[in-house]
C-alpha cells in the first residue's frame, strides 16, 4: 500500500476535518484489527493535524487503561480509571478538552512539553473500549471544531470493530 497524506492548513477546520475523515475511512477500509487501525489513526492524526506532540490510544484492559499505538514520546503505560485526563474521560464517558493541563487536577504529565489536551472515549457497540488521547505543546490548542472533528475520526476507528 502506498498512502500519502494530504496536506491540510486547517484554515477551515470543518472542511479539513471532513477531508481527513474521508482519508481515514479509506485508510482503514477492509481492516478490522484494532491495533492496526489504531496505529494508522494515530499516525494520520499526528502527521496531518498541526501543533501536536502526542496522539494515540489507551485501551481498556482488566479494569484499567493500557497504552496502545501512538505517535510521540514514550508514555505512561497504565492509567487507572478516574486518574488523569484519560481516566476521567473514561469514567465520565465524555470528551474532555483541557485548555491548560497545569490547571487540571490530577493531570498525568507524560511529556513535560504538553500544555493542552483532548481525550475522547472510544465506544464499540455501546461499550467503552478505550480513549483517544491527543496532546499539544500550545495552550488552548483544541476548540469545539477540533472536538467535533476528532470525535468523528474516533468514530471512524471504532466503526471498524
Ligand atoms: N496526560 C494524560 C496521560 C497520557 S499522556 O498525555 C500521553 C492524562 O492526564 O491522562
Amino acid at each position: 500500500m502506498n498512502h500519502t497524506s494530504r496536506r491540510y492548513d486547517f484554515q477551515d477546520k470543518d472542511a479539513d476535518y471532513a477531508q481527513l475523515a474521508a482519508e481515514l475511512t479509506g485508510l482503514l477500509a477492509g481492516e478490522r484489527d484494532l491495533i492496526a487501525n489504531a496505529a494508522n489513526t494515530s499516525a494520520l492524526i499526528f502527521e496531518t493535524v498541526p501543533g501536536l506532540n502526542w496522539a494515540g490510544v489507551y485501551l481498556l484492559k482488566e479494569g484499567g487503561l493500557v497504552v496502545g499505538p501512538f505517535q510521540g514520546k514514550p508514555a505512561c503505560v497504565r492509567i487507572a480509571l478516574g486518574a488523569g485526563v484519560c481516566g476521567q474521560a473514561a469514567v465520565r464517558n465524555t470528551t474532555i478538552v483541557v485548555p491548560d493541563v497545569h490547571r487540571f487536577p490530577g493531570h498525568i504529565a507524560c511529556d513535560a512539553a504538553s500544555r493542552s489536551e483532548i481525550v475522547i472515549p472510544l465506544h464499540c457497540h455501546g461499550a467503552l473500549i478505550g480513549v483517544l488521547d491527543i496532546d499539544s505543546p500550545e495552550l488552548n490548542r483544541f476548540d469545539d471544531a477540533d472536538r467535533k472533528g476528532l470525535e468523528r475520526l474516533a468514530a471512524i476507528l471504532t466503526a471498524t470493530q
